[in-house]
């Protein structure tokens, strides 16, 4: 099977260029970030603290998570309920950065993430795909933005939803974010070794679309 690992920061456009990426090639797009956001939900919605071992230890057990694709597109059931369309409040965000260092979830998680490369051709994003859950990924991107530019981006989706918003306190949002999710000991976000790095921040999201494909096709050629 064909994997892209796609890693990098919260707001560098993971998920828009991972998922016009898979469409081109007809993969699948996984999204990982919606998993850890789909655990963060059961934990707020059954108000379990996450300093609590034992009770998170629980929570792993008690949430099904698994993935279905309805039109191409990534659905995330949560015992049963489909729960993708509440997943990407800051709130779910915050608690899935805050929860994902925990090694069962993270277990757990990447257990589900391996699954799905083995049975599809992939294009996967997050945060250790290229150096955790997919080491032998065919391509391995790095791609991030500078935190200005991230968060007027997120500020741009919030707007355009009709969420009020403040644009400073989103860039502080996505600077803590930044932090814990690259100085975790477990797992933590950074550029695999034999990970591209792209830059978006003066990018057009067609161009880095192009950008990858043809980093990709050069290296299917040399294989
Ligand atoms: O990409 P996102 O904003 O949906 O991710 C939400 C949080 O989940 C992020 O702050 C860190 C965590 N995450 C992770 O630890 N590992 C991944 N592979 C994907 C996301």
């Amino acid at each position: 099977m064909a994997s892209i690992a796609i890693d990098g920061p919260a707001g560098a456009g993971k998920s828009t260029i991972a998922r016009r990426i898979a469409r081109e090639l007809s993969y699948i797009y996984v999204d990982t970030g919606a998993m850890y956001r789909a655990m963060a939900l059961y934990l707020l919605k059954n108000q379990i603290p996450v300093q609590d071992r034992e009770q998170m230890e629980e929570a792993c057990q008690n949430a099904d998570i698994s993935i279905v694709y309805e039109n191409g597109e990534q659905q995330v059931i949560l015992n049963g309920e489909n729960v993708t369309d509440q997943l990407r409040t800051e709130e779910v965000g915050n608690m899935a950065s805050v929860s994902s260092p925990n090694e069962k979830i993270r277990e757990k998680l990447v257990q589900l993430q391996r699954k799905l490369a083995k049975t599809a051709d992939v294009v996967m994003d997050g945060r250790d795909i290229g150096t955790k859950v997919l080491p032998d990924a065919d391509l391995k991107i790095y791609l991030t933005a500078s935190a200005r530019v991230r968060a007027l981006r997120r500020y741009g989706e919030l707007s355009e939803k009709g969420i009020p918003c403040d644009l400073d306190e989103i860039e502080e949002d996505i600077k803590k974010r930044d932090e814990r999710d690259m100085n975790r000991a477990v797992s933590p976000l950074r550029q695999a070794e034999d990970a591209v790095l792209v830059d978006t921040s003066e990018m057009k999201i067609e161009d880095v679309v192009s950008e990858i494909l043809r980093i990709y096709s050069t290296r299917s050629e040399v294989q």
